[in-house]
């Protein structure tokens, strides 16, 4: 009995397999679908073309009571289609001097921290007016109520429009704070996400999640936000100090390890060039939650680490921010890491 229930499982995961890379390839050609219409100005739905598709797949099964099921299904695929061809998320590997090309005519805040500012206050000036440039101090604790609720009045007082655009420019902080701006002023306005620390570049600036902290609680308040795009500029890893670039290490590391094992073991042989081993992670991300997009099963996968990391992270802020959100994770995971595995994640050059 045992040997017959290991070869069904090792069918049904045959099976999935096959069925998740040609889900995958469906969704990608979704996606493209969304954008031409989008560039054509067609309707996004055409309930036509899905009642005969659902009519034409439903007719083969004979069963009564596994039609009721596949129906189910397939208008689950149906819906993220549409979610997907609605919600459109590009990510734009260009430099942010171009940014100009990605929208038009549009009201624009960006909003940004100082850090950043005076890194690339040049840069930032030559692109936005300076009464287009919102300022915010650097840190965790910018994460708050009253920076949402400043910059929500800000845009009232301006009279910020429904057409209006967020950009948000910076790391984790920056990405999450505009994404709730951008998804709750109006109910919803458009966002780009510029993000200019490698945590953010494979993380928070992809898969919708923002928020803040309150009540001393991680992101205890906040929304899913898809951004229009996300354009990634590897040019500002170049400033990174080594902690901060090492929180985006960590991460990658991390949905490696739980998404990708080939990729992991390149990783760690060095094998991967540092743009590669970016766009890889941002790939499997973006698959990740384009299967689960609201972290209901799949993308828990992501959470690896952070129940301890959270604790640990709550703790080190309220000690002066002695280790960052990567550094905290990246104890969380370790501390659940197999005894097997730990010699090799400290066997790596770096
Ligand atoms: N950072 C975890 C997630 O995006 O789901």
């Amino acid at each position: 009995m045992k040997d017959e229930l290991i070869k069904y499982r090792r069918n049904i995961n045959k099976i999935d397999r096959k069925m998740k890379k040609l889900f995958l390839k469906r969704m990608d050609i979704s996606k493209k679908i969304g954008k031409y219409k989008e560039l054509n100005n067609l309707d996004y739905i055409d309930k036509n073309r899905e009642l005969e598709l659902k009519k034409e797949l439903i007719n083969d099964i004979n069963k009564d009571n596994i039609k009721d099921l596949y129906l189910k299904y397939l208008n689950n695929i149906i819906d993220l289609s549409v979610d997907l061809q609605t919600n459109n998320h590009t990510i734009i590997y260009d430099t942010i001097d171009n940014i100009k090309s990605y929208y038009k005519n549009k009201e624009v805040l960006l909003i940004t921290d100082k850090n950043v500012y005076n890194l690339y206050n040049n840069k930032i000036n030559k692109l936005f007016n300076s009464n287009e440039i919102y300022i915010i101090e650097p840190g965790e604790q910018s994460k708050n109520i009253n920076n949402i609720l400043d910059i929500i009045k800000l845009l009232i007082d301006k009279h910020y429009s429904r057409n209006s655009l967020i950009i948000g420019l910076g790391g984790g902080v920056i990405t999450d704070l505009s994404g709730m701006i951008a998804s709750i002023y109006k109910r919803g306005i458009d966002l780009i996400l510029v993000p200019t620390t490698l945590l953010s570049m494979v993380d928070a600036s992809i898969g919708m999640k923002n928020g803040i902290n309150f009540l001393d609680t991680k992101n205890l308040i906040g929304t899913y936000k898809q951004a229009c795009k996300t354009i990634i500029d590897f040019s500002f890893l170049k400033t990174l100090d080594k902690r901060i670039y090492n929180e985006g290490i960590f991460e990658i590391i991390k949905i490696f390890l739980a998404f990708s094992k080939d990729d992991y073991n390149n990783l760690l042989n060095n094998n991967l060039k540092e743009e590669d081993m970016i766009k890889k992670a941002i790939k499997l991300k973006q698959n990740i939650v384009m299967l689960d997009p609201y972290d209901k099963s799949l993308r828990h996968g992501l959470n690896f680490g952070h129940t301890i990391g959270h604790a640990i992270e709550s703790c080190s802020l309220k000690e002066n921010n002695i280790l960052y959100h990567g550094e905290s994770i990246a104890y969380g995971m370790l501390y659940f890491i197999d005894e097997k595995i730990k010699p090799s994640l400290f066997s790596t050059k770096e």
